[in-house]
């Protein structure tokens, strides 16, 4: 097992440190405010939200919660890295999808929307199943960063600019995804 302290240190030998940027309190007001607004689009439907692994899990906990009088189904995917792929290659699906999305009010819920080529292959991929309606509620947005317009998540907790955060689900290499604040990644 690598402790608290030990990811704080390999990070800050690598010459990188933390800063925090949102308290969890911040974070809490920014998941109760993403659950009101899906809470009250969704009355009287059964919306099915789908968790893309790993990042969004700690959000996606918090957020399914603090939904008010919403009855819904969760359930997970995993989908490849795209690195080196052109946008239009084909979303691989490391965790496929269990449920069926057709006829489905479907909310992919994501720890952030970078790009949004994830989001927007994923929208695709959806549509494609036959999903009565496809939206995207994302813990953090980087608006600077979208390529994709279609990606523009419907629901966001916090908008940030071109930073690498890490933390509440959010890892680096891997690690830390267990904190519970969101910090930048800072050159030492
Ligand atoms: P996109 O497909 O370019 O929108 O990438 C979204 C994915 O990139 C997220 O689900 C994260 O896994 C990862 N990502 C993008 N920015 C960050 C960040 O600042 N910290 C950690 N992961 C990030
Ligand atoms: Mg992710």
């Amino acid at each position: 097992m690598i402790s608290y302290f030990n990811i704080m240190r390999t990070i800050d030998e690598q010459g990188y440190h933390f800063e925090e940027w949102l308290t969890p309190q911040q974070i809490a007001q920014d998941v109760a405010q993403v659950a009101n607004q899906i809470s009250a689009d969704y009355q009287g439907t059964e919306p099915l939200f789908v968790v893309v692994l790993n990042g969004a899990f700690v959000f996606a906990s918090d957020l399914i919660r603090k939904l008010k009088d919403i009855r819904c189904e969760v359930t997970f995917i995993r989908v490849s890295s795209y690195f080196g792929m052109s946008t239009t290659g084909q979303l691989q699906f490391i965790v496929p999808l269990q449920q069926v999305v057709e006829n489905r009010d479907v909310i992919i819920v994501e720890d952030i929307v970078d790009s949004g080529l994830t989001i927007h292959q994923l929208k695709a991929h959806f549509r494609g199943l036959g999903a009565s309606s496809v939206r995207v509620a994302s813990m953090l947005f980087k608006p600077n960063k979208l390529e994709y317009n279609d990606s523009k998540p419907d629901y966001v907790g916090h908008e940030i600019t071109d930073e690498f955060v890490i933390g509440y689900g959010l890892d680096f290499d891997g690690f830390v995804r267990n904190l519970d604040a969101i910090y930048k990644v800072k050159e030492s």
